[in-house]
């Protein structure tokens, strides 16, 4: 792009003593195509720097694979993560809770017969915190206080979100971490609330999102600082290679089940705290233990998570989280 530039001001200065009237004609010119020409340049240069800066190196990927995940700091600049928050706002400014008592919680199983769950595969759909509301139903705080995530289909119907889950940087991570033929499966906005934000127990992603073979990358981007305080992810360095121990699926006769291949319970000495800073992502292999506890500091942690799977994989259907036939899954 400099080398360009600097080709067309060398020759504009040589014809600039010969001949004037040819002098104004190629400003004219330059005026009218190296605008144009330098914002495009400009693009393309920030563009190709940006894939080039994001591209992961062979140590990180060992790292990944040693590990199980990999925490990239400042792969989101501040104003996208308050572009995100700030949708997600205006999201729960306009959703009508009345009628609506759908508790999010990983400690009661019974939720997961909850249809509002169940369809909420492409949809955009809001959960309560477990400890929103008080024995009579009623809400002990506002609703926007109250509300534990939105999910599974914002990166496809909300295109704030679309805008935020299809970047080049994203795409050509999840390219580096070996999926060659992405879709974008899965998003939820999770909020964590101060005070009442609640625990998530340890799992790893396989057992919702499971394909064969294993073909999943989590995302997991931090919209604001993460700390022990306000419930960071906790993870099992090395533990995703202990191998699948559950599924959740829809069970034949409705609702869900847990289907369990390894009842050993995950080895909570390993877990170390993932303390982020406000746009970091944090790449979750498909079977890394993880979890996050409850969020008891006047501070929330809100962050966005996309699943990805490769179409190569066989998308099971007894998944729990299931799409209609006319909105299919697609990429970037
Ligand atoms: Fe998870």
């Amino acid at each position: 792009m400099v080398t360009a530039d600097v080709s067309v001001l060398r020759t504009h200065r040589g014809r600039d003593i010969r001949a004037p009237r040819k002098k104004r004609s190629l400003r004219l010119k330059v005026a009218l195509y190296s605008a144009p020409l330098r914002v495009v340049l400009i693009n393309l240069s920030w563009k190709l720097r940006m894939l080039l800066r994001m591209k992961l190196s062979a140590a990180q990927i060992a790292a990944y694979d040693s590990d199980g995940f990999l925490v990239l700091e400042d792969f989101v600049d501040g104003t996208s993560c308050d572009r995100l928050r700030a949708r997600a706002a205006a999201l729960v400014r306009d959703f009508d809770p009345e009628g609506l008592v759908s508790i999010f919680s990983t400690h009661e199983q019974t939720r997961t017969s909850d249809e509002y769950f169940l369809g909420s595969g492409d949809q955009i759909r809001f959960f309560f915190e477990e400890n929103a509301f008080h024995p009579d139903g009623t809400l002990r705080q506002s609703k926007e206080q109250s509300i534990n995530k939105i999910g599974h289909a914002l990166h496809d119907l909300d295109l704030v979100f679309d805008k935020f889950s299809r970047t080049p940087e994203i795409e050509q991570l999840v390219s580096d971490l070996g999926i060659d033929d992405p879709l974008l499966l899965q998003s939820m906005y999770i909020f964590k609330q101060p005070r009442i934000g609640g625990e998530v127990t340890c799992h790893h992603d396989a057992t919702f999102l499971y394909t064969e073979p294993l073909r999943l990358v989590g995302l997991w981007f931090a919209l604001e600082d993460a700390t022990i305080e306000n419930g960071c992810l906790w993870a099992i360095s090395g533990g995703h290679k202990l191998g699948l121990k559950s599924r959740f699926v829809r069970a034949e006769g409705g609702g869900t089940r847990l289907e369990v291949f390894d009842d050993a319970p995950w080895p909570d000495e390993k877990l170390q705290p993932l303390e982020v800073k406000k746009g970091t992502v944090i790449v979750l292999d498909a079977l890394l233990p993880h979890l996050s506890r409850e969020n008891r500091s006047s501070r929330s942690r809100q962050a966005y998570t996309l699943h990805v799977i490769d179409a190569s994989a066989h998308y099971p259907a007894n998944n729990w989280l299931q799409r209609l036939a006319d909105m299919p899954l697609s990429g970037f």
